[in-house]
């Protein structure tokens, strides 16, 4: 579309530099034979910064998703705001944000990072629900090397200030990490495969040919006896869903959580789960962020959620106190108590605390909540329980040490399973690991039609 535009400024000897489409590729097109907006920048025109004609091309498009309930797609390879056109780069920005805004929670919004890109062309991005970089040729920054050099006298290079893997792994702004292009586009295309076109539809199903009583020995050799053992919730994930396919969203950030989609029976959903191998699985600042911001895009697109919970707590020190982990734990808590989606809970091991509540608990009203026997459910773990509760008696037995050992064995025996907790209703069943895969499936059916709904209001205030 609009292959004929043109700017419209005159200053800087812009009248002589016309070149037409502007800058920027805009249009629709099928993927999977499903409806998808695009707009593409082109860094050989004008470095691909946005003016006024530009933005309105952009906007265009982004009007037509947002009407007609389809994904918007945006590949970014910009400068950010035109110089030469000053105030109106900047209008067309605003206009841009303000339908990104618009389209949260309407259409699926993606943005990959195919160059340097810097200003409106990162923020932009930044409001969207994905972003995907290209390792070696993507970066992202507000403000470039030069102006931190001439500012603050840091040094650093354009890959360590905003490449691939600084913005997947150190920031987080960054959802995934392609190795080349191709990779990247293929990345957006599978995402697409599990999402909705916009909120009012269902996400695609898909006859993916797993067999849904599929039983898996396996799973019950994946979680060590011993209950300070790591292992990888991944593989747990793998051999739950169909076909062991599994698109990880921001793999290489905050990895003591793992999120991402995968489809159960054909239907699509989303994953949560603490990871025991990194940081004992406990949630802290980054975790509860990345947590919650895949759980609000879940319940605003329909997608079940699947949370499969190992947690010790809360990551401990000042570190994140300082940090306000008070502030962005509570995010996660929030996100799972609005979500109304159906939400299934699986407790392998530990649930421990305030975290146990967090991690999608019946309270805060899952629909399905089903627990391993090798499941923990207590206010703590028993070391630090019984020094809290017994110790006086620790410190006045004879023997200190196998005081505190004869105690720890007797808090193991009384709280460290699922069943008190089955008794009271907080656990629906205690399945056996194999038979995870078909119970979950079984119970996914019930809740496909599943209507529930909250409060109506402007908007909630969640803890940002
Ligand atoms: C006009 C621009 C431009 C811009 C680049 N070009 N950015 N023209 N407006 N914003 C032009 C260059 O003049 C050059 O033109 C060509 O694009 C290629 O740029 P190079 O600098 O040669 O490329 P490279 O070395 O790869 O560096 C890319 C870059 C750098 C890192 C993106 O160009 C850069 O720092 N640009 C400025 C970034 C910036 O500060 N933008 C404004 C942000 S403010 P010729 O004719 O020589 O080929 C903003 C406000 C939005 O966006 C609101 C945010 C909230």
């Amino acid at each position: 579309m609009d292959v004929f535009v043109t700017h419209r400024t005159s200053d800087f000897g812009m009248d002589e530099k016309k070149i037409p489409g502007d800058g920027v590729v805009t249009g629709y097109g099928r993927v999977d034979g499903r409806l998808v907006y695009v707009f593409s920048q082109d860094f050989t025109v004008f470095g691909g910064s946005l003016g006024e004609m530009f933005a309105e091309k952009v906007v265009k498009v982004m009007d037509l998703a947002m009407r007609n309930g389809a994904p918007f797609v945006g590949l970014n390879d910009s400068g950010g705001a035109r110089i030469q056109e000053g105030v109106l780069s900047l209008g067309g920005y605003a206009e841009i944000f303000f339908r990104n805004v618009m389209a949260s929670g309407v259409v699926p919004q993606i943005s990959a990072i195919m160059g340097p890109c810097a200003g409106g062309a990162v923020y932009s991005p930044a409001m969207t629900d994905f972003t995907l970089m290209v390792k070696g040729t993507s970066h992202m920054f507000i403000t470039g090397p030069e102006v931190i050099k001439s500012v603050t006298g840091e040094e650093v290079t354009f890959e360590q200030l905003g490449g691939a893997m600084s913005h997947n792994q150190k920031s987080g702004v960054a959802h995934f990490a392609a190795e080349n292009e191709e990779h990247c586009i293929e990345l957006i295309k599978t995402l697409l495969s599990y999402l909705p076109s916009n909120n009012l539809d269902d996400p695609p199903t898909m006859e993916t040919g797993d067999d849904p009583n599929r039983m898996d020995d396996e799973l019950t050799n994946l979680v060590p006896a011993e209950s300070d053992k790591p292992y990888d919730m991944k593989d747990i994930i793998l051999r739950v869903v169909d076909n062991g396919e599994f698109l990880e969203v921001h793999e290489h950030w905050a990895r003591n959580i793992v999120v991402g989609f995968a489809r159960l029976g054909g239907h699509s959903i989303g994953v949560v789960g603490n990871q025991p191998k990194v940081l004992a699985g406990t949630l802290d600042i980054e975790s509860s962020t990345k947590g919650s911001r895949f759980v609000r895009f879940c319940d605003a697109f329909n997608i079940p959620l699947l949370t499969f919970v190992d947690v010790p707590g809360f990551l401990p020190g000042t570190a994140q106190e300082y940090g306000g982990i008070i502030r962005n734990g509570a995010k996660l808590l929030y996100a799972y108590c609005e979500a109304t989606v159906p939400k299934m809970t699986v407790i392998t091991r530990k649930a421990y605390g305030g975290a146990y509540d967090v991690m999608c608990s019946k309270h805060i009203r899952a629909d399905i909540n089903f627990a391993w026997p090798s499941a923990e459910l207590a206010v703590m773990g028993p070391g630090g329980a019984v020094n809290i509760v017994f110790r006086k008696e620790i410190k006045a037995a004879e023997d200190p040490g196998k005081k505190a050992e004869e105690l720890v064995a007797d808090y193991r025996e009384k709280f460290a399973n699922p069943y008190i907790a089955a008794q009271m209703g907080y656990i629906d069943d205690i399945i056996e690991p194999q038979e995870t895969r078909p119970r979950l499936i079984d119970a996914l059916q019930t809740l496909l039609d599943k209507r529930e709904t909250r409060p109506a209001k402007k908007h909630g205030n969640i803890p940002l």
